[in-house]
């Protein structure tokens, strides 16, 4: 089985969470570009969607799911997003398709975070992937600067502006052991305006798609 049908095992498996007249929070990427062709096919039995991406927006809106503001809605029962990586905590890096801001926004709101992932994402200790921050432009330089004091090796994304209008770094050559204490470093510095690591908040339910089908853990 591929990469990507594995993807897609995760992201159809999800489809039984999603209540009827529901809103559903909806994250970014190739595993939840799955989910929402899976939620194509309920569109006429739910309310719409919270969309954490203009990318997810479109796709959402070209199956017909009407996409509500995050402003207009005061709680999601779900939101179905993928991760980078994710550990036996939970814990996760997003952010590899720079939509970790307005994920965090949604999965705030949410009472249930619901990760597809397929079985490569799953890590003992995150870091491998590099970590993506998202920051303020005039802030990079300085943001770098306090990240390699932070041990990590940061790389600027040239090339990609956030939903936001803001850039990422990418840090690299980090073993993160205490993934909410970095969380909450990353956080702290100036012209941060988020870090992509899922820690304060992780998932409460993992969908992994493998070789033999989707593995739910709840
Ligand atoms: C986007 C994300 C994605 O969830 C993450 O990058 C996983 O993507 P994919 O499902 O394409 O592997 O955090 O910002």
């Amino acid at each position: 089985m591929t990469q990507d049908e594995m993807k897609k095992e995760a992201g159809w498996a999800a489809l039984k969470y999603v209540e009827k007249d529901s809103i559903v929070g909806v994250g970014t990427g190739s595993t939840v570009n799955h989910f929402i062709d899976a939620l194509g096919t309920m569109k006429d039995e739910i309310k719409g969607a919270v969309s954490s991406s203009d990318a997810s927006t479109e796709k959402l809106q070209g199956l017909g799911i009407e996409v509500f503001s995050c402003n207009d809605v005061m709680s999601l029962d779900i939101y179905v997003d993928g991760a980078d990586e994710i550990n036996p905590a939970r814990e996760m890096i997003k952010g590899g398709g720079a939509a970790l801001t307005r994920e965090k926004i949604v999965a705030a709101i949410s009472k249930k975070f619901i990760c597809i992932v397929d079985d490569t994402k799953a890590v003992d200790v995150l870091g491998q992937f590099p970590l993506p921050v998202e920051v303020i432009p005039m802030a990079r330089s300085y943001v770098a600067r306090e990240l390699v004091k932070l041990g990590g090796d940061p790389a600027y994304r040239e090339g990609v502006v956030t939903d936001n209008g803001n850039v990422i770094l990418d840090v690299h050559n980090l073993s993160i052991t205490e993934p909410k204490k970095l969380e909450q470093q990353i956080n702290a510095i100036a012209g941060v305006v988020t870090v992509g690591l899922f820690a304060e908040r992780g998932a409460d339910v993992v969908i992994t798609g493998t070789p033999n089908g989707a593995k739910i853990e709840e």
